[in-house]
């Protein structure tokens, strides 16, 4: 396929280097279209001989070939990362100053843009305005993470890390639907702690991969989502907001907060059931005789309590479940239980569920037939469940 790669003129212009290299690793051919201030953070030299083409900004060279047409016209997809403010201004009022912004008036190919900026450049209601003239126009606008911006600062307004972006750019690629777009949706993801003490909890063993795959891919799919993260060390999926939290009190204030005006709520987090009944404020030391039992008091189930307290709009709630025996009749029990419309059955087994990259599922529908989802990449059990949730939605 081929890729325009757009490089506008701000410092995180280092890291579409990488996404360069994601784009031409995996067989892609990428024409790098930097603006005039894209070369002053990374010179043609870099952009050159990462993606084997000649390299310019100016819509004078090699006039002979027409590039300010041809470039838009060849390309499969158009993606700018990173999206500067001036550069998503440009764009919006179709000005074509340069070879970059010439190629976003001739490309009919879906194009994407990854901003990256000072968190008041982002806020400024004219960055706002223009975003929304380029999202109405078929545009994607991934929103820009949170987190340490240049300098000492911190907001919204980072780059998403370049695997994330690629991740996608890809489904565009792929032609995947954008069907949860204007919908809101929470996930939660990870596992929560329980402390003992100030350096010691009660754990247990999710990634936090499942949960951030169907981040992942709702927010790829158009949604706005809320992405409440216990305890992960995974990058942020590009476009989530995400929320990090590490108790399960602090992920159920979290949830039910989010959890208000979503239309879909999804509880991959795996939960403690118990916690300590006391927090000692200070360390435990071993003693010469026998150690103090835990005592343990029970969680609040959240899962159950959405379903409970369901809004006054439709909403659809999803939750997960480990089965390794009974997976049907104990799934069924416990999608009633918990008062949820789908549930993720995952079969717990060599490969599978905790830690892996793949995953398979059973999904149990409150009032239909359960689906399976072949074993696969923990995406494609997202997009299964996604699948579902957006035919419940409509
Ligand atoms: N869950 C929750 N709050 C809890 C425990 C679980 O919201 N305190 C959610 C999980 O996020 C998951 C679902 O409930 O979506 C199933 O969790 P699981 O622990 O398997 O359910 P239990 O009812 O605890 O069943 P089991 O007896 O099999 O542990």
């Amino acid at each position: 396929m081929k890729v325009v790669l757009g490089v506008s003129g701000g410092i995180a212009a280092y890291k579409a280097c990488e996404l360069l290299r994601l784009f031409t690793e995996s067989g892609h051919e990428v024409r790098v279209v930097p603006t005039r201030d894209a070369l002053r953070f990374v010179g043609e030299p870099t952009w050159a001989a990462l993606s084997g083409h000649p390299v310019t900004a100016e819509v004078w060279d090699d006039v002979h070939e027409v590039p300010h047409v041809r470039i838009g016209q060849a390309a499969d997809l158009v993606v700018v990362a990173p999206a500067t403010a001036d550069v998503l201004a440009r764009a919006a009022h179709g000005l074509a100053g340069d070879l970059l912004t010439n190629t976003l008036l001739t490309a009919r190919c879906p194009v994407v843009f990854a901003p990256a900026m000072h968190t008041e450049m982002w806020q400024h209601p004219a960055t706002l305005a223009n975003v929304a003239t380029l999202r109405e126009r078929g545009s994607i606008v991934i929103d820009p993470a949170v987190g340490r911006l240049t300098g000492a600062d911190t907001g919204p307004g980072r780059l998403p890390d370049p695997a994330e972006i690629f991740q996608i750019c890809l489904r565009v690629l792929r032609g995947r639907p954008r069907d949860l777009a204007g919908r809101k949706v929470v996930v939660s993801a990870g596992g929560t702690r329980e402390a003992i003490d100030p350096v010691r909890f009660i754990g247990n063993r999710s990634s936090g991969l499942q949960g951030y795959a169907l981040a992942r891919t709702a927010a790829a799919r158009g949604a706005e989502v809320t992405l409440v993260a216990a305890n992960v060390a995974l990058p942020d999926p590009a476009g989530a907001t995400v929320v990090r939290v590490e108790s399960t009190t602090e992920l159920r204030e979290a949830v039910l907060t989010a959890s208000g005006g979503a239309d879909v709520v999804v509880m991959a987090a795996a939960v403690a059931d118990f916690r300590p009944a006391t927090r000692h404020e200070s360390k435990i030391k071993k003693s010469d005789g026998e150690p103090e039992p835990i005592h343990l008091v029970k969680n609040p189930d959240i899962l159950a309590e959405l379903g409970e307290r369901r809004p006054s709009h439709p909403q659809v709630i999803v939750g997960f479940a480990a089965e390794t025996d009974d997976v049907i009749a104990n799934g069924r029990d416990k999608l009633r239980r918990k008062g949820c419309d789908l549930l993720v059955v995952n079969q717990v087994g060599p490969g599978l569920a905790f830690g892996t990259p793949d995953n398979a599922a059973t999904v149990l529908v409150a009032d239909g037939d359960p689906v399976e989802v072949p074993r696969g990449p923990k995406e494609d059990v997202a997009d299964a469940v996604w699948d579902l949730v957006a035919a419940r939605l409509t």
